[in-house]
């Protein structure tokens, strides 16, 4: 039996990762280990809760385990249970405006559950982890210098969402190397897709645009590398399982920044009464663009199944029809 193993498994983008290590029999299960967290206000009326649909048809071969990431006593014993040939380290605060006002949660997530997991990883006789696979994130870079930042680029972030990832990717760089575990760092940016339930900007879109409330644009050319969340957790699987993926960092984007305008403007295709205003842009956020990913195409077998149209398309229709039932 092989297992991989997705700390915040059970959260979205963990969530089409464990599908995708299944769909191409990478593994015969994958174990989630979650603590159960949401963060946006439930008691929003328009809150829904996504987490009941994530794995619908692939029970039998996902194993949820509560328990949180940055205690050694828990990880140390899902580890020692399943014995992973990958782990994905996806647990932490996944936005940034919670990030900067949550910081010690922000680094205890992002930088001690890594030294955790990959001490435990060194720890544990007789295993061997074949990958330690750390998410990190585009907020990394900062302010872009150039319209298109590189995995080679500068990185100088200028909050603590970011700078506690960039934290993340120095301990796993640096411990892993001390351990001589192998390891890929991942470096996604503005995920979309079904059951995404953080209220992120293309959420937010779509689930106005529905309720027929005006969208909020902040910032007329504020662009981002929108990212459908097939398109990552397939690059996630191909950079995990290739060995050119060993000791590599990677973005893995759209390749191609849109402005949130053309979002909208896609949005509105399949819901044409969509109404927007556009307010200045929120200053604390790092200007961004587009994040290339001409290296995991160049390195690894990987072909991104779904242009940005597509994507949105396959989006809104899910919405769509959940609308309808
Ligand atoms: N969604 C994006 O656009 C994006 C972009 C770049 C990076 N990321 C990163 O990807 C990862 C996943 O993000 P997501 O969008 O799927 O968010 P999500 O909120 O859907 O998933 C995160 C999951 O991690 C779990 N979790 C958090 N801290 C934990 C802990 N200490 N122990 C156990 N479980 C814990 C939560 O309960 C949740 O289920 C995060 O690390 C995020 O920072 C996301």
């Amino acid at each position: 039996m092989t297992t991989a193993l997705i700390t915040g498994g059970l959260g979205f983008i963990g969530s089409y990762i464990a599908k995708d290590l299944l769909d191409n029999k990478i593994v015969d299960e994958v174990v989630c280990l979650d603590h159960f967290a949401t963060y946006v206000d439930v008691t929003n009326s328009g809150y829904q809760d996504y987490r009941h649909k994530r794995f619908l048809g692939y029970e039998d071969n996902i194993i949820v385990e509560r328990g949180d990431a940055k205690f050694y006593g828990v990880t140390h014993n899902i580890i020692n249970k399943y014995r992973p040939k990958l782990i994905f380290h996806l647990a932490s605060l996944p936005l940034a405006k919670i990030d900067n006002l949550n910081v010690q949660e922000a680094f205890e997530s992002s930088v001690t559950s890594t030294s955790n997991i990959i001490e435990i990883c060194s720890d544990i006789k007789n295993y061997n982890l074949e990958r330690f696979i750390y998410v990190s994130s585009s907020m990394v870079y900062g302010n872009f210098q150039e319209e298109m930042v590189t995995e080679d680029s500068p990185c100088n972030p200028i909050e603590i969402y970011g700078t506690a990832k960039l934290a993340g990717e120095i301990t796993t760089k640096g411990l892993c190397g001390f351990h001589n575990i192998s390891w890929t760092i991942v470096r996604p940016s503005a995920v979309f897709g079904p059951t995404d339930m953080n209220n992120r900007v293309s959420q937010l879109i779509v689930d106005k645009a529905l309720n027929n409330e005006t969208i909020e644009i902040y910032g007329k050319d504020e662009k981002l590398d929108f990212t459908y969340v097939k398109n990552l957790s397939l690059g996630f699987v191909k950079v995990a399982t290739n060995k050119k993926g060993v000791n590599e960092i990677f973005n893995i984007t759209n390749g191609k920044a849109h402005t949130i305008l053309q979002f909208v403007e896609e949005v509105k295709k399949y819901i044409p009464e969509v109404n927007y205003t556009i307010k200045d842009r929120d200053l604390s956020r790092p200007k961004r663009g587009t994040l290339s990913n001409a290296k995991i195409l160049d390195l690894i077998n990987y072909k991104q199944l779904f242009t940005f149209e597509d994507g949105i398309k396959e989006y809104v229709n899910y919405k769509l029809n959940e609308k309808k039932h």
